[in-house]
């Protein structure tokens, strides 16, 4: 009986405070070290630039998800920061900023030339640079960042990924992952979600999700992909014994924002940032609950 009560009290805590709980930053708590906007890093002697985009009512208390959203070949920081390729603020950062109703601090890494060659190993220093920049001037859980991009910046997410690094993420999103990309040592295990056109070679965004599918212990079949003309996507989620790794296919080719019912991209209708949100919101803090014995969150 007053084990009982001693959980429940237990309980009320946790769920009274439970930011109290999140693995914070050391930003946490401070005065805001960083406002939205272009942010200048030198990484091996070269000037580098991130866009940062923190939420309107910032509140150093709450520890924040972090999605880095990284563009692709050619692409820009300012592209993916805005959406305007493909819908200018409805598809800012793949359309995670308006779904994440302020509860995330994002940031846009700019590749030299638009590239990611990351020669030297210099991205991967850029991205690690802007992580603990960003995380020491603001409230960040450091337990949930995520990663999402489109064409190699979806390639340039696995890659993130997959390495040794201080600041792992948590899960990534590719989007017709492609380009060039190092993984090593590709042992890590995080939530992988795969979104590729079935006339765009899925064999290379099932390349990236097999790593997870052996890494993350997972079993399943994948589901008949659409066909052709069916202008619709379907959806295999695998079952894990670690973290989740979900693949969807669609009736179309090399883009970002495929929707139901239509060719071309759309930011509205697409079901991308939806399907990107919904995995990347399930994950929670690893530090919390696990003080109270709960199932670690994976
Ligand atoms: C996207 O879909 C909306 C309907 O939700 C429509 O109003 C709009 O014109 C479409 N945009 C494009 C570029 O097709
Ligand atoms: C603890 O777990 C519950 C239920 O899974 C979840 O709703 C809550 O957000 C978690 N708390 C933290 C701090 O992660």
């Amino acid at each position: 009986m007053l084990c009982k009560n001693f959980l429940d009290i237990a309980s009320l805590l946790l769920l009274a405070a439970p930011s109290a709980y999140a693995a914070r930053s050391s930003g946490c708590g401070a005065g805001q070290g960083l406002s939205s906007g272009v942010q200048v890093l030198t990484i091996n002697g070269v000037e580098r630039q991130y866009t940062l985009t923190v939420p309107d009512d910032y509140d150093t208390n709450n520890p924040y998800r972090l999605i880095i959203g990284m563009h692709w070949w050619g692409g820009t920081m300012t592209d993916v920061a805005t959406g305007q390729t493909v819908e200018e603020g409805v598809w800012a950062y793949y359309g995670q900023e308006q779904l994440a109703e302020g509860t995330a601090i994002f940031v846009a890494p700019q590749g030299i030339d638009n590239n990611w060659y990351n020669e030297g190993g210099s991205d991967f220093m850029l991205v690690d640079e802007m992580i603990s920049t960003v995380e020491s001037a603001l409230c960040v859980d450091t337990d949930l960042r995520f990663a999402i991009g489109f064409s190699w910046g979806g390639a340039m997410s696995f890659a993130l990924s997959c390495r040794e690094t201080e600041y792992p993420l948590r899960a990534i999103t590719s989007i017709a992952g492609a380009g060039p990309y190092e993984c090593s040592p590709g042992t890590s295990s995080i939530g992988y979600l795969g979104i590729h056109g079935i006339s765009d070679d899925p064999d290379r965004g099932r390349t990236m999700r097999d790593l997870y599918i052996t890494n993350n212990g997972c079993t399943g079949e994948e589901q008949p992909a659409p066909s052709a003309g069916s202008l619709t996507h379907v959806k295999t989620e695998y079952q894990c014994s670690g973290p989740p790794v979900t693949w969807i296919t669609f009736d179309g080719g090399h883009q970002p924002a495929p929707y139901d019912g239509g060719t071309g991209d759309n930011g509205s209708e697409t079901f991308v940032s939806g399907e990107a949100w919904a995995f990347f919101s399930q994950f929670q803090s690893n530090s919390g609950n696990s003080t109270l014995g709960r199932r670690r969150a994976y």
